[in-house]
């Protein structure tokens, strides 16, 4: 979407110059279309060289964008972004602690819904059940929304699957056959390229606040992580064979997750089941689910109303509810588990 030049000049020219390609936009179009004067025009120009844009300048031709810069800063989202609200404040950091955990004092001050931590790197990045996210730095994509639904906090979790939804769905976008492993990892075959993590703050009656975390592994290679971690993980540019522009696939994960997240608010969480159910492999396949202290084996039969995985154990009647745990899928040889 281009944005109001009012609110944005410099997004407003670059989505001008993208659009025009190869060809040089004269600065007689570029301030007629954006309502610039040709003095202002330059000036922003010299603003975007000054932020790692190559704009070609051709006296009686024009300006040409010849490269942008390898970022995912609120400008180069800016231009891409159909969002009203998700991405629509954005803190980008070179290094953080944990873009969840700066999230989550943002939304204590007052974070509007919507709004994005975004990191480089991050020192100390957590995943689920207290393991560690790696986080090579300039390479993948970490991210943490502060939403604030209106919702029960019972019905808080929703959102997580609404988050994997969107997620798989974007990097369906991208190419690939993403797949959602119950509750909330996202892999292609039986690697890993995405994880969420929730982060919740209620009263008794209502969500003040969750933080949406998301990791997804985009440009990233083997030798990035650890052995152990790159023996189940993967990446777009793994999977694509060639690298890919973080900023087009982080404005279009925006985009698709205020898609399901407005369609979670409009018409409740039958039409995310219904999404979810459709890219999930875990359904139909014998699970064992890793909980505290506790471990269930049977047929991953279903998903409820709330996302829980319902498991039927062998020659029970009726499945078992799990809200939370780690799951195995088996394979007819071998167990594996793609957790990391
Ligand atoms: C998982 O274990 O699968 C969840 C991983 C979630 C990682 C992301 S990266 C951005 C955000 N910040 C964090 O510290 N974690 C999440």
């Amino acid at each position: 979407m281009v944005p109001e030049v009012s609110e944005n000049p410099e997004a407003a020219i670059l989505s001008f110059l993208a659009e025009s390609g190869d060809e040089y936009a004269s600065g007689e179009a570029l301030s007629g279309k954006l309502g610039l004067t040709k003095a202002d025009v330059w000036k922003y120009v010299e603003a975007l060289r000054h932020q790692g844009y190559r704009i070609d300048t051709v006296p009686a031709r024009g300006y040409r964008l010849v490269s942008k810069p390898d970022t995912l800063s609120a400008l180069e989202l800016s231009w891409r972004l159909e969002t009203h609200d998700i991405a629509q404040r954005v803190d980008y950091l070179a290094q953080v602690v944990s873009t969840n955990a700066r999230a989550v004092e943002w939304a204590l001050s007052g974070a509007p819904h919507g709004a994005v931590v975004i990191a480089e790197t991050q020192t100390d990045g957590r995943g689920r059940r207290g393991r560690k996210w790696e986080s090579p730095a300039g390479l993948n994509l970490y991210c943490s929304l502060v939403l604030r639904p209106d919702l029960p906090p019972v019905r808080a979790p929703e959102l997580t699957l609404v988050g994997a939804v969107a997620v798989a769905d974007a990097l369906r976008g991208a190419g690939i056959e993403a797949v959602i492993k119950w509750p909330n990892d996202v892999c292609v075959g039986e690697r890993k390229i995405a994880g969420l993590l929730t982060e919740l703050a209620a009263e008794r009656e209502r969500v003040q606040h969750v933080v949406l975390g998301v990791g997804v592994n985009l440009n990233a290679g083997p030798s990035d992580f650890s052995p152990e971690v790159s023996a189940f993980a993967t990446s777009l540019r793994q999977e694509l064979g060639h690298p890919v522009d973080r900023a087009v696939f982080a404005a279009a994960l925006f985009n698709r997750l205020e898609h399901w997240l407005d369609l979670h608010e409009e018409d409740g969480f039958a039409a995310i089941g219904r999404a979810w159910r459709d890219m999930a492999t875990t359904l139909g396949t014998e699970v064992l689910v890793k909980m505290e202290g506790e471990e269930l084996m049977g047929q991953a039969v279903d998903i409820d109303e709330t996302g829980a995985l319902l498991v039927l154990p062998a020659g029970a009647e009726k499945p078992v509810r799990v809200v939370a745990g780690d799951v195995q899928q088996m394979r007819r040889h071998a167990a594996r588990s793609t957790d990391f």
